[in-house]
């Protein structure tokens, strides 16, 4: 069906990193419909043509190997540039207009994306339903949005207010790139498409889960943002809890957007609310050493860079199951990992250790080391009966060639097709909010855990390391993955 994507926002970094380079590359590989349009709105004053100039360098360096000039020229004609603010309703109505103009009456649909700064999004919706620009008659008329989705339970939920007075909930797609992640949705696959795994996937065999998303970054020039929002709302609220929730699923009884939410969404029913001194025993928050230096930052900030969590599912898979979850950024090397560590044998026969099992543990690399391991014990040749170690892998980039498509080419086709299965969902985002809401007042009162320092190129703070060891008994799966392709 031909369709149109109008992007608020065009002038900024998400546009010309991600969103025109993704489109552009859906367009090489025949994805989207030759009736395709591309408008490009923000306040600034751009000629059709300097728009599309202003994108070729970033569309060439981040479609890599997939960009040529021909076929960019060609993809560049189905881009135009409408200038508009969007506090003014009449650059709505002549964006209305203007789209009007270049769809010729063929009943088009119509993406909205909003990738303008996050206090615009109200402000965005209201004018667009005003502006008549979300009535659905004559073609479907759908609205993304980026993170992040609110600041809280209550400004989430607001928003979620505003735009349900303009957009039904099947018209919204809620943008978490995480999901976009091929290794992600690859988790769907290891768990539903294969009988092997799932018989074990629960508390009888299961340890414990580890799910870590580390960044060897540190917040650059970010401080205006970072300051504010800190490593739960940044980190954890979204991508680490989506991470959590698939893994942790039950099965949908089909691949479709409202079953798969349905079951995600019980997931974040079943976490155990965290009260009174579990917010002290049960997270451990970390500023990474030279943060307080940093431009834009306040001299005497308590943000958070690292954090670690353990959580609870309290439902009949994974009752008293933790599931430890942590973040950081100035980390000792990027890697998104999950692991499932499964319980020790019942009966030790060959003098392996008791504590802290080594082996039967499977780790999902998310990324950038796409894959999985399956480490497990085997016998040290011609030692009497001694174990180690041995690991079983599977190296994603050699079925996809090293061509891993960027998670935001995914996520715009899906939503131009209608489907919203990698999407969050309304009740979703604000379960979410209520998981980490209590933990973010509580490390904001007078009775707030310690903020411990770590040295940037760590694993985040010892104290993390002695919290696991000491009172969890467990160890961090501190591994940087080995990178097998560029
Ligand atoms: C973003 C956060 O949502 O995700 C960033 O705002 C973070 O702080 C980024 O660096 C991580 O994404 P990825 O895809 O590089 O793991």
């Amino acid at each position: 069906m031909a369709h149109t994507i109008v992007i608020f926002g065009a002038s900024g970094d998400l546009t010309s990193r991600k969103l025109i380079p993704a489109l552009y590359s859906l367009f090489k590989k025949d994805k989207l419909d030759s009736v395709m349009r591309i408008v490009g709105v923000s306040r600034s004053r751009f000629e059709h043509q300097q728009f599309r100039d202003s994108l070729r360098e970033s569309a060439a360096k981040f479609a890599g190997s997939l960009f040529d000039a021909e076929s960019w020229d060609e993809f560049s004609q189905h881009v135009y540039y409408q200038p508009g603010d969007i506090k003014e309703a009449a650059d709505f109505d002549a964006l209305g207009k203007f789209l009007d103009e270049i769809e010729q009456g063929e009943n088009a649909g119509r993406v909205y994306y909003l990738s303008t700064m996050p206090q615009l999004y109200e402000e965005a919706i209201k004018q667009l339903g005003a502006a008549g620009l979300a009535d659905d008659d004559a073609g479907f008329r759908r609205v993304i949005i980026e993170k992040p989705f609110g600041t809280d339970l209550a400004t989430a939920h607001a928003l979620n207010d505003s735009i349900h007075k303009v957009f039904r909930e099947d018209q919204i797609y809620r943008i978490d790139h995480y999901l976009g992640k091929e290794t992600v949705q690859n988790i769907f696959a290891l768990r539903f498409a294969n009988s092997i795994f799932e018989p074990i996937w629960n508390r009888n065999y299961v340890d414990h889960v580890q799910i870590t998303v580390a960044e060897e970054v540190i917040i650059g020039r970010r401080a205006g943002y970072y300051d504010s929002a800190g490593i739960l709302r940044d980190m954890f609220q979204n991508h680490i809890l989506q991470l959590m929730m698939i893994t942790a699923m039950e099965p949908p009884a089909k691949y479709d957007a409202a079953l798969v939410r349905d079951e995600k969404v019980k997931v974040l029913h079943s976490v155990r609310k965290m009260t009174g001194g579990a917010f002290a025993s049960d997270t451990v928050r970390g500023q990474y050493a030279g943060y307080l230096s940093e431009e834009g930052v306040p001299p005497n900030s308590q943000t958070e860079t690292y954090a670690a969590l353990k959580l609870y599912c309290d439902n009949w898979r994974w009752k008293d199951v933790p599931f430890y979850l942590r973040s950081g950024k100035g980390m000792s090397c990027r890697t998104t990992q999950i692991v499932i560590q499964f319980r020790h044998v019942p009966h030790i026969l060959f003098g392996q250790k008791t504590r802290s099992p080594v082996g039967n543990r499977l780790v999902i690399q998310i990324q950038p080391a796409e894959g999985i391991q399956l480490h497990f014990e085997s016998k040290v040749p011609e030692s009497e009966m001694k174990t180690r170690t041995s690991t079983l892998d599977f190296d994603f980039n050699q079925t996809s060639k090293g061509d891993m498509p960027d998670a935001y080419q995914r996520l715009l086709l899906d939503a131009i097709l209608g489907d919203a299965s990698l999407f969050a969902r309304s009740d979703e985002v604000e379960l979410a909010w209520g998981i980490i809401d209590p933990i973010l007042a509580a490390w904001r009162s007078p009775a707030a855990p310690e903020l411990f320092q770590y040295q940037p190129g760590l694993w985040g703070p010892t104290e993390a390391n002695e919290w696991m060891g000491n009172q969890h008994h467990r160890e961090w799966f501190d591994v940087c993955p080995v990178l097998t392709h560029p």
